[in-house]
Formats: C-alpha cells, structure tokens, sequence
C-alpha cells in the first residue's frame, strides 16, 4: 500500500447522461483520493476493444462495447493510499443489486449492463489502462490538504 498509488476510475455514458459525474467525483475527493487526470472522451469501439480486451470471448462483450461506445465517458486517475481496492470498494460490486447502500452502484444503478462507473480490478490493470487512456500522462503536484490526510 502506497500513498503514490493509482487507480483509473471511469464514468460510463449512462453516468454521464444522467449527470452523475459531479457526485461521483465528489466522494473520491471527500474520502481523500488526489486527482491527478481528468478528461471527456467520447471512445471509438477499437479503444474499448483494447481496455475490454481480457473479455474478448464473453458473450456480452459486444453489448458492452455498443454501451461503451454509446457516449462521452468521463476517464480520471485517482491517488492515494490503497487507491485501487479502496476505489472498487467504493464503487460497489459489479451487478448494482449486490452493492451495499453507501457504495456509488448501490446508490445510483439497478443493472450490470448499466452499472455507470468502472475502476480498476489491481495495481497491474491500473497501470496499463491509465497508460492507455492518457498516453500524454498526468499531472504531478502537491496537494494542500495532503499532509492532513496522510499521518
Ligand atoms: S467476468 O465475466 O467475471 O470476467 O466479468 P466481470 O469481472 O464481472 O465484469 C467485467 C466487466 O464486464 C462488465 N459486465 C457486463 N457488461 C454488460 N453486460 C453484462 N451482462 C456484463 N457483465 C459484466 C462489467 O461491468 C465489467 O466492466 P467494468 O467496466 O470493469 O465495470
């Protein structure tokens, strides 16, 4: 576990099409996670070929990437001391009918094919789906709040 710690964290096109973004950023910040790259993209289905690309196979794939593709997703990177766990945690599971209250998909989705937000499932993933949605890279800076957030 490292403060340094990155995860990629995307709003999918139904979170965006019903104005979620706000929230979602919001309770990243509030629990203390730094961002460190934000953009709107509205992704071909080839990009989503690659980042889905471990699914290739699964019979919902095409499904997926028509949904995926459908619209504007909202692709960040998040930082901070266990980013990756902690950000699937606050998102919920995967099927928004198993996620507890409190977490984003138990609060705000009822349907897998609709389950408005992605992260990223370890270190690894991270790493490879944060070089693949900002090749540019991202920002380096120093939080304010930092030194209150981390002992
Ligand atoms: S699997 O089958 O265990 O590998 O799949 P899982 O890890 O649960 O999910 C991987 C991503 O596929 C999405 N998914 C679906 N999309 C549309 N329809 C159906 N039925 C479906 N099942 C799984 C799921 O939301 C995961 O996407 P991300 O973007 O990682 O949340």
């Amino acid at each position: 576990m490292s403060v340094q710690e990155r995860t990629y964290i995307m709003v999918k096109p139904d979170g965006v099409q019903r104005s979620l973004v706000g929230k979602i950023i919001t309770r990243f910040e509030e629990r203390g996670f730094k961002l460190i790259a934000l953009k709107l993209v509205h992704a071909t289905p080839e990009h989503l070929e690659k980042h889905y690309a471990d699914l290739k196979g699964k019979p919902f794939f095409p499904g997926l990437i028509k949904y995926m593709a459908s619209g504007p997703v909202v692709a960040m990177v998040w930082q901070g001391l266990d980013a990756v766990k902690t950000g699937r945690a606050m998102l919920g599971a995967t099927n928004p009918l198993q996620s507890p209250p409190g977490s984003i998909r138990g609060d705000f989705a009822l349907a897998v094919g609709r389950n408005i937000c992605h992260g990223s499932d370890s270190v690894e993933s991270a790493e490879k789906e944060i070089a693949l949605w900002f090749p540019e890279g991202v920002v380096q800076y120093t939080s304010a709040q930092e030194q209150w957030i981390f002992e």
